[in-house]
């Protein structure tokens, strides 16, 4: 079975991913950002965090590959419409990018590997990418040590949900805790790993956080995912919908992401 990205490309997944900063998602990495240094963004999306490492490396080149040529498309418009020259958006594998070893001064990967079936072999991939003084660095998701308050059961549901059908679709849920010894299995000589977590709370981050899980539970992979693989039902989407639209409106709710980080050197 191949793996599958579990979220897919609709607006409300993409509507997370714009939303994505170098500092809100790339603060362990920028402190080793030096202009002219050549980046690699694997997995990079609508690009949004790809383009923050444009501008700490400039006047440095940033390749940012994908393997959706929609998302391409719409991080190439995204750097054209602010002016930021020194990156470029391409279509590629993350288990083989196509580019020669030690092409890079850093690759980087925001939320990747947490959706590869093979992380360990995609991060030798990246560490042959880097030269000899280079740094792979990579953040995901932790989904199991993910805290929702108020407890509710439709938000209990998504969770269990939502670890299942990314272990169906060959990703690890819980691939933040996982990243420092995937690095060590890799060999990378020296891993360095942290941790940093996004907290949703106010008015404002709930209405945009529990408003677009509420819409990746009909409309998104995420849906088609649960019903087509036998992970649920559309009364367990009704159910998880209905948790996310309850703690959107709850002025108590509170949320922590939990990511894990890694800076490895070859
Ligand atoms: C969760 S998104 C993260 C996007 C971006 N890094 C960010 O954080 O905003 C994961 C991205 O990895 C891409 N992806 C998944 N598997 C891939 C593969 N084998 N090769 C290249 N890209 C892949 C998906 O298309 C998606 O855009």
């Amino acid at each position: 079975m191949p793996e599958r990205y579990t979220l897919g490309h609709h607006e409300s997944v993409l509507r997370s991913h714009r939303w994505r900063t170098g500092a809100n998602s790339a603060a362990y990495l920028l402190p080793h950002l030096r202009p002219g240094m050549r980046v690699l963004d694997v997995g990079s999306g609508p690009g949004t965090i790809t383009v923050d490492l444009a501008r700490a490396v400039y006047p440095g080149h940033v390749i940012g590959i994908d393997a959706s040529a929609d998302v391409v498309a719409e991080a190439t418009r995204l750097a054209t419409g602010q002016g930021v020259t020194n990156v470029e958006f391409r279509v590629a594998d993350a288990y083989d990018p196509g580019f020669d070893d030690g092409a890079f001064d850093v690759v980087h990967a925001h939320q990747v590997l947490q959706h590869l079936g093979r992380p360990v072999e995609a991060l030798a991939s990246w560490r042959a990418l880097v030269s000899p003084d280079g740094l792979v660095a990579a953040r995901d998701c932790d989904y199991v040590g993910a805290i929702v308050a108020p407890a509710r059961p439709g938000l209990e549901l998504w969770a269990s949900t939502y670890q299942a059908l990314a272990r169906h679709n060959h990703g690890t849920p819980d691939a933040g805790r996982h990243l420092k010894a995937w690095a060590r299995e890799a060999g990378f000589s020296v891993v360095e790993s942290s941790a940093s977590l996004w907290c949703f709370e106010d008015d404002s981050d709930r209405a945009w956080w529990g408003g677009l899980w509420a819409d990746r539970t009909v409309d998104s992979e995420f849906a088609v995912g649960v019903t087509r693989r036998g992970v649920g039902d559309a009364a367990t989407l009704a159910a998880i919908r209905e948790g996310w639209l309850a703690w959107r409106d709850d002025p108590d709710g509170w949320m922590i992401l939990l990511h894990g980080e890694i800076l490895a050197r070859a």
